[in-house]
């Protein structure tokens, strides 16, 4: 395994496995890997083949927080992160600086318009401009065939799916499922912040999901009356605060008023100050 840390000599190496028509299969995360990221790895092992290349990436990206949001303080532990990497079968970790990644006078950004204006777009208004910016950078300096993201930021895979759409970027976007703790909260980095309390309370959003694929499954509900029961069930816990629920169509990401199965919800939650979200089809 190989950790590489210039965008120069990354982009080198990815041209010469070009050439080589060597397949390549890319993981973008932010470091503090655990078992979800772990399953997009192994995902990617699978869709590389034997004689293909796997990449990982490891990046806080600066441009995807907001500045009260928790850049500086965002998990980081790269000698956990790269035992992980190599157990899982990864050929190269690309771990790029800052001054690596951005210019001084950087001015390009990527953003999409429409799918990242809803849910997680209305708390974090500049958030998804930073994820496909970056995105984009990375694509251009990996040069995969295939890139996984998982479930668990459905929005976000949304996103970068529309964004190659729509640039032409000759990448494919494979989506895994969400990996989830024992009781059911679906693993984050981020969970990392919560207390004892908070992480005993935490699976209320795995709790909301369910909830609501009950409340649809044998005929369809308005929105507004499951909305309500979502914030009843959310306010049970004492740590617990809705951010939103939202329930839309899974393609366009567009609320409905009327929710049956197949659509989907997704709920963000703040745990005393930790923000969670999940999400699921109904
Ligand atoms: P990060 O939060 O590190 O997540 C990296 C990838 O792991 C994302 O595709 C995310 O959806 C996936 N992931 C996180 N938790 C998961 C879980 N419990 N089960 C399955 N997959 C999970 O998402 C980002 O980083 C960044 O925004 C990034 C795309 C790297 C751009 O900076």
């Amino acid at each position: 395994m190989r950790v590489i840390a210039s965008v120069a000599a990354m982009q080198r190496l990815a041209g010469q496995w070009r050439n080589a028509a060597k397949k390549v299969a890319f993981v973008p995360t932010m470091g503090y890997l655990h078992a979800g990221h772990v399953s997009l790895m192994e995902r990617a092992r699978k869709l590389a083949g034997p004689k293909g290349i796997v990449v990982v990436s490891i990046y806080v990206n600066p441009t995807q927080f907001a500045p009260h949001e928790d850049f500086t303080k965002y998990p980081r532990d790269f000698k956990r992160d790269a035992a992980l990497c190599w157990k899982a079968g990864v050929d190269v970790i690309f771990t790029p600086s800052d001054p690596e990644m951005y210019a001084p006078d950087f001015s390009v950004y990527v953003s999409e318009d429409r799918l990242a204006k809803f849910m997680e777009g209305v708390t974090r208004p500049h958030h998804f401009r930073g994820v496909t910016t970056i995105v984009a950078k990375l694509f251009n300096v990996v040069l995969p065939d295939t890139a996984i993201f998982g479930a668990k930021d459905f929005q976000q895979a949304a996103i970068v799916k529309r964004m190659v759409r729509d640039l032409n970027f000759p990448v494919k976007i494979v989506v895994a499922p969400t990996v989830r703790e024992g009781d059911g909260l679906a693993l984050s980095s981020r969970n990392k912040y919560l207390s004892t309390e908070e992480r005993r309370e935490a699976p209320v959003l795995l709790l909301a999901l369910q909830t609501a694929q009950a409340a649809v499954a044998a005929r369809p509900v308005f929105g507004a009356k499951l909305k309500k029961k979502i914030q009843q069930l959310i306010a049970t816990q004492p740590s617990a605060r809705l951010d939103y629920v939202e329930f839309f169509d899974p393609q366009t990401l567009e609320p409905l008023a009327i929710v049956k199965k197949g659509a989907h919800m997704a709920l963000a939650v703040y745990m005393g100050k930790t923000r969670l979200i999940d999400n699921a089809e109904l």
